[in-house]
This record gives C-alpha cells, structure tokens and sequence, in this order.
C-alpha cells in the first residue's frame, strides 16, 4: 500500500501516459495518413485548422481523467491482461476488460460516438480526441498488461532517477531519445517515423499493423492491437522478469537500447493505425451518410450498433487480485496508466 502512495505522489510530477510527446508524435504521423476529407471532417469536428489539429488534443484524455469530472474514465486508458509475464502473454476480452469498461472497450465505444452523426457537436468532438488517445494508449504495451499494475509496481533506477517501469516506458525512455516533450519535439519525431513507414524499416511491416482493422468490429480489432501490444511485455519489455529490471543499476545504457527500438515502432504503428482508422470512421459512417465539412446532404437512418448492446463491457465477474489492487490504487491517481 505504501509504494502505491508514493506512486500518487508521483503524479505530481506531471507524468502522463504514453507521455505528451508519445500521444502527439502518434497524432502527428496520423495527420500525415489521413485522406484529405478525412482530415477536413476532423477538422470541422475538432473546430481546429491548424497543423496541430490532432496533436493539439492527443493528450486531452489524460487531462481530464485528472479531473474529478473525469476521474471514471481511468479505466479506459488500458487493460488488465491477467496472464503471468514473461512465461505467458495472453489478453481475453472477456476476463480483462471488467465492469467499468477499458480501452478496448473505450475504443469500440468512442469509435461508434464519432460516426454516429446524432450526437451534439460536443459529444462528437469529445468522441474523436477520445479515440486519438486511445488508439495511441493500446500500443504501450503496459498498458495491455495487468501484472503489477502495468509495471506502475515494478520500481526501476533510469538516468540515476527512482522510476517506475511504466512511466520509463511511457514518458523518460521516449524523452531520452529525442531531448524534449514539446510539440515541435512531437513533430520532428513524427517526420523521422513517417520517413520509415514510407521508404525505410518499416515500409514491408506496415500493411501488417493495419491488416483485417474493420470499424465493423471494433472490440475485435482493438483486442488484436491490446494483443500485439501484451506480446512484447513477455518478449521485450520484461523477458527476464520484473525482478531482473529492478536489479539493474540503472535501465540506461543496455535496457534502454535493448528496447528503444519496439518504443519507435510501436509509436509508428499507433499513428499509421491511427490514420487508417479515423479515414474508416469517416469512410463508413460520416461519408456514407452524406455529412461532409458538417452540412449533412443525405441523412440516412442510424441503425444503432448491437456490438455495443452490452457487449462492450463484459459481464460482470468478482475482481480479480490483480483489479482489487487497482482499485485499492484509486483510479484518480493519474500515474498508473
Ligand atoms: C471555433 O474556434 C473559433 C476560433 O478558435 C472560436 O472563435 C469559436 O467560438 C469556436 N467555435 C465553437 C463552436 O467552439
Ligand atoms: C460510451 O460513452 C458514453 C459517453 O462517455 C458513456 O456515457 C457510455 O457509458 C459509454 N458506453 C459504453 C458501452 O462504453
Ligand atoms: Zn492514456
């Protein structure tokens, strides 16, 4: 219980998930994909022209989950895999989600919000930033992994600083490698990132990252990426173990370049998902019905989604050991996931 206290104090120290430069650098790489259209209609939604449109709220999530107003959308940061890194990686919808909803379930939720073509313009633009961080938030791959809270609970040293394995993999590793968090930081590491995806290491892997993605089925789609992303806790985030990390005198230099390179690919990968996802929702929900740039043409009827009819949260089970110690953390506190 202790430790878990002194991870709340850390929030003060402003430490977000996917930090602010991963959530805007996936942001960035996203607007570089996107279709024109889909970006006019992410514009007019988000009331914002600028070359940041999505940058600009990629991290708005993790502020209002920082509010008492928001404070039950926690949850929706990530999911609890209860498998047993690193001699098993697994996620089950089912037996991970939980009651109160979580990202897979956010993203399927918040998807739907932002094609349906109903809702007020607040509630649609509160859809999309929704969607723009949680779609970065699924490729952390702790954010996929309940064991110790998502490595909030594995105490680590990082350039000579008492970390947590979470928030190293979040915020300080990212940091390290470009020197700052600010957007231009963002943007030039979204350049970098783009050069690969085009031409460079990962321009033969990216059709897999998007491969099978359907709006159709959103929970199945976010699992496969809450899936992907919970693999590499057993391969690469902790391979060894927790212990082992906790041993080390410092993550920095061997750790650190042992896995800095999963930090840039799966970065990459959130923000080309990320572009292919919001040209689907524009795609099969905004443009189908004959709403572009906000005036609608042709409005079609809305046949409401029977995936989200009780679907999108599991049935409810008793906690797990892994959920009772979350909740004993208090899901306000803003430094777990
Ligand atoms: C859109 O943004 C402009 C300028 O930033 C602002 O004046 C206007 O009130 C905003 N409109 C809405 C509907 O929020
Ligand atoms: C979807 O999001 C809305 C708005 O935040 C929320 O009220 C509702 O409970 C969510 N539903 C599901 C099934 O997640
Ligand atoms: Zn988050």
């Amino acid at each position: 219980m202790a430790s878990y206290v002194l991870l709340c104090l850390a929030t003060l120290q402003g430490v977000r998930a996917w930090g602010a430069l991963g959530h805007a650098t996936i942001a960035y790489v996203a607007q570089n994909y996107v279709t024109a259209e889909t970006a006019s209609w992410a514009q007019g939604v988000l009331n914002d022209t600028s070359a940041s449109y999505l940058a600009s709220i990629a991290s708005f999530a993790d502020q209002f989950r920082a509010t008492a107003a928001g404070a039950w959308s926690a949850p929706l940061h990530f999911i609890d895999a209860e498998d047993n890194p690193p001699t098993t990686c697994n996620v089950d919808f089912t037996r991970d989600c939980g009651a109160t909803g979580c990202v897979v379930s956010a993203i399927a939720n918040y998807t739907q919000r932002a094609g349906d073509g109903q809702l007020t313009a607040a509630d649609t633009a509160e859809a999309v930033k929704f969607v723009v961080h949680f779609v970065g938030d699924i490729t952390q791959p702790l954010h996929d992994e309940a064991f110790e809270a998502g490595g909030n609970g594995i105490p680590v040293h990082f350039m000579g600083f008492n970390d947590n394995l979470h928030s190293d993999w979040d915020t300080f590793m990212p940091e390290e490698l470009i020197g700052g968090s600010s957007l231009a930081n963002a943007q030039s590491w979204a350049n970098t990132l783009i050069a690969e995806i085009d031409s460079g290491v990962f321009a033969y892997e990216k059709a897999g990252w998007i491969a099978g993605d359907t709006v159709g089925d959103a929970i199945a789609t976010a699992t496969r990426w809450a899936t992907d992303g919970n693999a590499l806790v057993c391969t690469v985030v902790m391979p060894q173990g927790a212990a082992a990390l906790t041993a080390m005198p410092d993550l920095f230099p061997t750790y650190y370049d042992g896995v800095i390179g999963t930090i840039e690919l799966q970065i990459a990968k959130g923000g080309y998902r990320l572009a292919n996802w919001l040209n689907m929702i524009f795609e099969t929900d905004i443009a189908n019905r004959g709403i572009v740039d906000g005036s609608e043409v042709v409005k079609r009827e809305v046949v409401p989604k029977s995936e989200l009819d009780g679907h999108a949260f599991p049935v409810e089970r008793e906690l797990s050991k892994a959920k009772l110690a979350r909740a004993a953390l208090g899901y306000g506190c803003d430094h777990q996931h």
